[in-house]
């Protein structure tokens, strides 16, 4: 079976690539996580690539003269690594048109709502506030919007009243752990598009038995 070279990009704690290296990494799939790529030099999820024996590499805002430069250089590293999905797993900066054009239809990025509602940062507060009484997680395809690409999988978490923020955010964190990874699988089966018709929907085929 051909590898399936997986690259996660992250800003934080990591628990969505430690699902990714969990569930996926070196299984019976053909996934391999062939990158760990982070902006914040301290990141808890480049200590989890390590401890994969994965290699990881950061790209401060700092050591490069603008965004631009930063995410050609991530991208050309990324690329060097085998890359034929990047994972946005908390990923917390903006990618310029340029790295979403060079890999179109080939990030997605998990977020911790259903999208299009609460998009942008602090999705959980968002909602809270809102009072919905369900909101979820959506697993889609990056592009050059704020988490506005074609979606690939949602899942709901419901909102019960009187629920407290860390409880709601566990709830919604232990979803992202089973949602990610299954978006992943489904892309590395080759069993997800974009539908050339409507480049907003996303085809996916049933698992061959
Ligand atoms: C997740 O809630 C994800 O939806 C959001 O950032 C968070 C990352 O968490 N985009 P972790 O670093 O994977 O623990």
């Amino acid at each position: 079976m051909s590898r399936f070279g997986v690259a996660v990009l992250a800003s934080g704690t990591g628990t969505n690539l430690q699902a990714i290296l969990d569930q996926l990494h070196g299984q019976e799939e053909g996934v391999a996580v062939v990158g760990v790529a982070s902006d914040k030099p301290g990141a808890e999820a480049l200590e989890r690539a390590r401890g994969a024996q994965v290699p990881a590499a950061t790209f401060p805002a700092s050591e490069h003269p603008d965004r631009e430069a930063r995410d050609a250089a991530m991208a050309d590293w990324l690329e060097g690594a085998g890359a034929d999905l990047i994972v946005l797993a908390g990923y917390m900066q903006l990618l310029s048109p340029e790295f979403v054009g060079r890999f179109r239809n080939r990030i997605i990025n998990v977020h911790p709502a259903l999208l299009p509602s609460f998009a942008g940062i602090d999705a959980v507060g968002q909602a809270i506030e809102h009072g919905v009484r369900v909101t979820g997680v959506t697993v889609h395809f990056v592009d050059e919007g704020v988490d506005s690409g074609p979606i690939i999988l949602q899942r709901a978490v419901p909102v019960r009243p009187g629920r407290d923020r860390d409880e709601l955010e566990d709830a919604i964190h232990r979803t992202e752990h089973a949602l990610l990874p299954e978006a992943v699988r489904m892309i590395a089966a080759g069993r997800v598009s974009v539908d050339s018709a409507n480049g907003r929907v996303v085809t996916i085929r049933q698992q061959r038995t």
